[in-house]
């Protein structure tokens, strides 16, 4: 109640001397924010609705953290291990997050009509606009998995200026070939549409280890009550057509990208070949030991120390904003990067949880630094 009336004081409160009626706006959407933190909001896009939930404040001159959840996953069981955990805590202090669902999963969602048009990826990326543009939000770092992965990255192709920053996480650029369509049809007549998704999601191993975490997300996508609308985002997917990256093309991200795979990941192999066609000065590549198919939600940790160091390389996380064991092994990784010297092959990073060490550097150049 206290909250509410604050709001109400202010929108009443007259123009201060010399206040422009913008300053009051932005003093308004952010007391909205204020209120609003873990909030879900819908906006209308040419597409559809879209739902997103907003926490956190906007910070001056720093873009957004917005994330894109994987099919069969909403923002909520793809991204909340990560963003609570705990050393997470630090950066996202420092970022407004905006976390998209895909139209119709969102907790709740309504299945859509027999007959209903689901929007393709391309369309997916094309409502990003309409969030920004409610929220006042100019930039974003992007963090998408999978098919988010791919909206994320049309729209930091479309709308190259607002997106600072991409951590892609399993991203597959390329449109199915008639190979994939071969496998994916035979697939088809022997697996349900949750188990193909499962497939999607995780390691062939992970999935007949049948962990808690598979039982789990099993149990999610099977008895998911708007199965319909995950089988249309799926399908979607599915359909998508080729990003068309390419080095030295006009068709690249221009922004910093972190490319995220776990070893055993189905996606492995997709993301080696993105990496090879991105800009290598732009493009860090991060392989992850033990992870499976979602390192997001298997490796929170090592997620959030590669993280840390993405946003240091932008600038944005001054090294007294990190811990004492942080800042001594970002300050190894910066002098052995240093030495290097050279900028124009891309970084691979690749941890390995045996043996406790992050090495960084251009292939063939392993930066030991101890975690
Ligand atoms: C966040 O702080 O961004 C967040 C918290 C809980 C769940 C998902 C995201």
């Amino acid at each position: 109640m206290a909250e509410l009336r604050e709001v109400q004081i202010t929108e009443e409160k007259p123009l201060l001397p010399g206040q422009t009626p913008e300053v009051a706006k932005e003093a308004e959407l952010a007391a909205r924010i204020l209120l609003d933190q873990g909030q879900t909001h819908s906006v209308e896009t040419p597409y559809g609705s879209v739902t997103f939930t907003v926490y956190g404040t906007p910070k001056p001159k720093r873009p957004a953290i917005l994330t894109y959840h994987d099919v069969g996953l909403n923002c909520k069981s793809c991204f909340q291990p990560l963003f609570q955990f705990g050393d997470m805590q630090e950066i996202i202090q420092n970022f407004v997050r905006v976390h998209v669902d895909a139209p119709g999963m969102e907790e709740g969602a309504p299945v859509f009509p027999l007959g209903y048009q689901y929007p393709s990826l391309d369309q997916l990326a094309d409502m990003i606009p309409c969030i920004l543009q409610y929220l006042n939000f100019s930039t974003i770092i992007g963090i998408g998995v999978g098919a988010g992965a791919y909206v994320l990255s049309r729209y930091a192709l479309t709308h190259p200026d607002t997106v600072e920053g991409l951590v892609l996480i399993n991203i597959d650029p390329n449109a199915k070939g008639w190979m994939d369509w071969a496998a994916h049809k035979l697939t088809g007549l022997t697996s349900s549409i949750p188990e193909m998704i499962l497939g999607h999601l995780f390691s062939q191993e992970e999935l007949s280890g049948n962990s808690e975490l598979i039982q789990k997300y099993r149990n999610i996508i099977t008895h998911a009550p708007n199965l319909d609308n995950i089988e249309l985002y799926w399908n979607s997917y599915n359909n998508r057509r080729d990003l068309n990256f390419g080095r030295g093309s006009d068709i690249t991200l221009k922004c910093p990208v972190m490319l995220v795979v776990g070893d055993q990941a189905p996606h492995e192999d997709a993301v080696v070949e993105c990496n090879s066609k991105l800009d290598p000065t732009q493009t860090s590549f991060l392989k992850m030991a033990d992870s499976g198919g979602q390192p997001q939600l298997t490796q929170p940790g090592k997620l959030t120390e590669a993280f840390k160091y993405f946003l240091q390389g932008m600038g944005y996380m001054a090294s007294s904003c990190m811990t004492r064991l942080s800042r001594s092994r970002t300050a190894s990784l910066t002098s052995a990067a240093s030495i290097d010297g050279n900028r124009s092959r891309s970084r691979t990073l690749s941890q390995s949880s045996e043996s406790g060490t992050l090495a960084s550097g251009p292939p063939g150049h392993t930066m030991e630094v101890s975690c």
